[in-house]
């Protein structure tokens, strides 16, 4: 099915795929990814059923952040190609019915963007005002904010006499959305992508734009809602692109705002809610809870039901910022297929749309490396920092394995030559030295395979109109080893089972799915009890029990 990408809501049947422009593939041998990787990856992404690319930022980048810290949004980073290579891109991907959307970096640009380095050459300068300044001297910082990523939230300018405001690193100043000229300035940017055909946008951390740093509020800031109304109107016309935020403060109520059908705001949010965060996110210390499964089905079912025909919901369990969910959640050394499987099974019976993390179709995991070979500054600074407090080495390194960002981000393994085919260079992160069991050049042609698993999960979604319209209901909420739930509509019902243990598992389905069809599981056939990590699909419409 191809989706009508001109219309408002075609996302709502559509699956994306996040690409790490930096770890899918390289064609120059620099050990970096680029654009005409992308390009060259399209078929592969044809094969796997996906209508949407949500495409890292490529814009021209000094790469403190790995390209969060863009230096000019109307731009390609040469270290990922031109412009005419995006442009490529874009049509390519339009020809096999994928959608490009980009992300936009809207909190923030780097400290090398031409509006910073006016900004801070005199307080008169008239792009002093696109950032946030306090007076102060040197010794008294304007208040005690921290940086997401460790330290001061504040930098003293001493030419200036003034301290500016960054929320991520102090090359990561934010943006003044309080200035109309600021807002305006971006609004052309966006339009620029748009005239250039992308069809949407992953909005980066988009509930830390209103902020008050006075009143210590850096997320969902009083103006935020409005600010938003005012960039979906000026920047996102037709309405028919589709636009995701980052918003790791949502909760139901306030995603109903943003999601609201009347268009007025984004088509959905990534929450995070469901990813178990053991303290405010960001917060220096923060880890993740272990999982409780009655909890995380009491998230879900507060999500699916407060967004059922009042919004929409985003569905994803991987992204570059997060480990692996099969490192997390599954157990990758003795039944990494079956589990994947189980999790991707677990997700894709629910309402919204899915994004799949590169990788993650594989099976892809996480990676243990020496502290000097993560690239990423957040390991680095939270390294230093947990060291300094007195957590011994090994310690903050468990810590590191088990919530890095660089887990994510190893490059993309696609068959089992040096470097999983990624480069033929030396790769910017090391390759995970499982691409000789885990790659795709395996997997394609495997009907067994995770790959072949998350095909045919995207053909049922497009096949059956119940995974948008189902009613989300858990079946035993209290059940701590199965996470069971069912889809209802008037005319038909879907149970997704998934035994989230390593252990065989007695577990009874309600009696009128007893002959019901099986349309996808991740063993041959059911048994009387769940198998390790068994998951499955069961499907019938009213009418066929008349
Ligand atoms: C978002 C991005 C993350 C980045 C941060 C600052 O959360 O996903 O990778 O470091 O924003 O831009």
């Amino acid at each position: 099915m191809n989706l009508d990408q001109s219309k408002w809501g075609w996302w709502k049947d559509a699956v994306f795929y996040q690409i790490y422009p930096k770890s899918f593939r390289d064609t120059t041998g620099n050990g970096v990814g680029d654009l005409r990787g992308v390009i060259e990856g399209l078929d592969y992404l044809q094969q796997l059923g996906v209508d949407g690319i949500w495409l890292s930022p490529v814009c021209a980048s000094p790469q403190v952040d790995n390209g969060y810290d863009i230096s000019d949004y109307c731009s390609v980073d040469p270290m990922f190609g031109t412009m005419e290579d995006m442009e490529e891109l874009i049509r390519e991907a339009e020809k096999r019915g994928i959608a490009l959307i980009l992300d936009l970096v809207l909190n923030h640009s780097s400290d090398q963007h031409p509006w910073f380095r006016e900004a801070r050459k005199s307080r008169d300068n008239p792009y002093h005002d696109f950032y946030i300044w306090r007076d102060g001297d040197p010794h008294q910082r304007p208040n005690d904010v921290c940086s997401v990523f460790g330290g001061p939230a504040w930098t003293y300018v001493p030419e200036l006499g003034q301290y500016y405001f960054h929320q991520f690193a102090p090359q990561q100043p934010d943006l003044n959305w309080e200035n109309p000229k600021l807002r305006r300035a971006l609004y052309d940017c966006i339009l620029f992508w748009v005239n250039k055909g992308v069809k949407g946008f992953r909005l980066d951390v988009i509930d830390q734009i209103a902020k008050e740093p006075d009143r210590k509020i850096t997320i969902n800031g009083p103006q935020l809602h409005e600010f938003l109304r005012e960039l979906s109107k000026e920047a996102f016309g037709d309405k028919s692109l589709v636009t995701v935020g980052e918003a790791w403060g949502a909760d139901v109520d306030r995603a109903r705002l943003y999601s609201a059908e009347d268009a007025s705001e984004l088509s959905m949010v990534f929450q995070f809610q469901h990813m178990g965060l053991d303290q405010e996110p960001w917060g220096p210390k923060w880890l993740y809870k272990p999982l409780y499964l009655p909890d995380l089905k009491r998230c879900y079912g507060q999500w699916q039901q407060g967004l059922h025909g009042r919004g929409w919901n985003s569905l994803f369990l991987n992204n570059h910022d997060l480990p692996r969910i099969v490192s997390r959640w599954g157990e990758p050394e003795k039944y990494r297929v079956e589990s994947a499987k189980m999790l991707a099974t677990m997700l894709y019976g629910m309402e919204g749309t899915p994004y799949i993390y590169q990788g993650e179709e594989l099976g892809m995991t996480n990676i243990r490396l020496n502290i000097e070979e993560y690239v990423d500054l957040e390991i680095h600074n939270y390294y230093q920092e947990a060291v300094s407090n007195g957590t011994s080495h090994a310690e903050v390194m468990e810590r590191i394995y088990a919530r890095g960002r660089d887990n994510a981000r190893t490059p993309m393994q696609w068959n089992g030559s040096d470097n999983g085919g990624f480069t033929t260079g030396k790769p910017w992160l090391p390759v995970n030295p499982n691409y000789t069991d885990i790659n795709a050049a395996d997997q394609v042609g495997d009907q067994d395979s995770v790959f072949s698993y998350y095909r045919q999960l995207i053909r049922l979604r497009k096949t059956y109109s119940i995974f948008r319209e189902g009613c989300f209901t858990a079946v035993d909420e209290e059940n701590e080893n199965v996470f069971a739930y069912r889809r209802d509509t008037e005319w038909g019902h879907l149970l997704v089972v998934c035994n989230f243990t390593g252990k065989e598992i007695a577990f009874s389905i309600p009696w009128e799915f007893g002959t019901a069809n099986r349309l996808i599981g991740n063993y041959k056939d059911m048994g009387t009890n769940l198998r390790p990590y068994e998951a499955y699909m069961l499907f019938y419409e009213e009418r066929s029990k008349e």
